[in-house]
């Protein structure tokens, strides 16, 4: 007589009822057929590391067709496929796998090697050599795609023109940077704020980085204000934290300094972490807002 005390839930009443047993493995059934579906959907948001990104550009690219279009005078007549991802819309980065072959990375290096110094910083008022040590610490040189007799940096500079739809008369030289053990850029913005560094002829608009090695560990290009993060806790100008770029020896990276109506953005803050293991070999291309990017 006990028994009858025990609170029974109504599910258990139903499951023991005479229809109940067909009726559970029909719900049961349906639980199955609905969770199997919805992982499904789930795997197909989520697309596998490496694998997935190679799947998704088969199907963007694979099947590539279209009429043949009429072009300006100006107008190109190829239409090789340039894949790339959006990284974040605060600030406007985006990435480019494999923007270059490696061969023309280790043209660019063979180049730079023998011309390297000590990177330097445009100076705000008040600033000094001195009051700036540490904050940049790679070893760099200033390279113009006239100065490579391999071609590769001209080849590299029109296809940023492309992907950037500025013209190419609107960068500066390029500038290719080497980063030892330990060398990093502290956090800076690429544009330069008049209210810090006085009234500027032209403004950079964009940069864009293409990475000419591997890094073992290291050497990220970081966005420690990404969507805003960080911005109000006293961030530290030397910490590596953010949204992080690895560098992959030929892939392209791309950012905006200026938003579309000119003022900088604040989120276009950036560095380049410490190298912990190896050492990073990058091609920098400022993008001005005026014609001729000479400094
Ligand atoms: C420019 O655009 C940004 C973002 O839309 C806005 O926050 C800022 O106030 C604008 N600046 C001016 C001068 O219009």
């Amino acid at each position: 007589m006990k028994e009858n005390y025990k609170v029974r839930s109504p599910w258990t009443t139903f499951l023991r009822g005479k229809v109940g047993y067909p009726l559970a493995l029909v719900f049961c059934s349906l639980f199955f057929v609905a969770g199997f579906f919805a992982s499904m959907l789930f795997s197909q948001d989520v697309p596998s590391e490496g694998a997935g990104n190679a799947r998704v550009l088969h199907e963007h690219f694979g099947v590539l067709d279209w009429p043949e279009m009429p072009y300006g005078e100006t107008g190109e007549g190829d239409s090789t496929p340039i894949p790339f991802q959006v990284l974040s819309w605060k600030p406007r980065a985006l990435y480019f796998p494999n923007f270059a072959s490696p061969e023309k990375c280790d043209a660019i290096v063979k180049l730079a090697k023998t011309r390297l110094r000590p990177s330097t910083l445009a100076l705000r008022k008040g600033e000094t050599e001195d009051s700036t040590k540490g904050i940049r610490t790679s070893s760099g040189t200033f390279l113009s795609a006239s100065q490579d007799p391999s071609g590769a940096l001209a080849w590299v500079e029109k296809k940023i023109a492309k992907v950037t739809m500025i013209p190419r008369a609107h960068g500066e030289a390029f500038n290719v940077l080497r980063y030892e053990l330990g060398q990093r850029y502290a956090s800076h913005y690429d544009a330069f704020n008049p209210a810090e560094y006085g009234p500027q002829r032209s403004q950079r608009v964009a940069s864009f980085l293409l990475y000419l090695s591997d890094v073992e560990e290291g050497g990220e290009t970081m966005f420690p204000f990404e969507n805003g993060a960080n911005m109000d806790i006293g961030y530290d100008y030397e910490k590596c934290i953010g949204l992080k770029v690895k560098p992959r020896k030929g892939d392209g990276l791309l950012f905006y300094s200026l938003m579309t109506n000119g003022t900088i953005d604040p989120t276009s803050l950036h560095g380049s972490c410490p190298v912990i293991k190896g050492e990073k070999w990058v091609a920098t291309k400022w993008i001005r807002d005026k014609e001729d990017g000479v400094m």
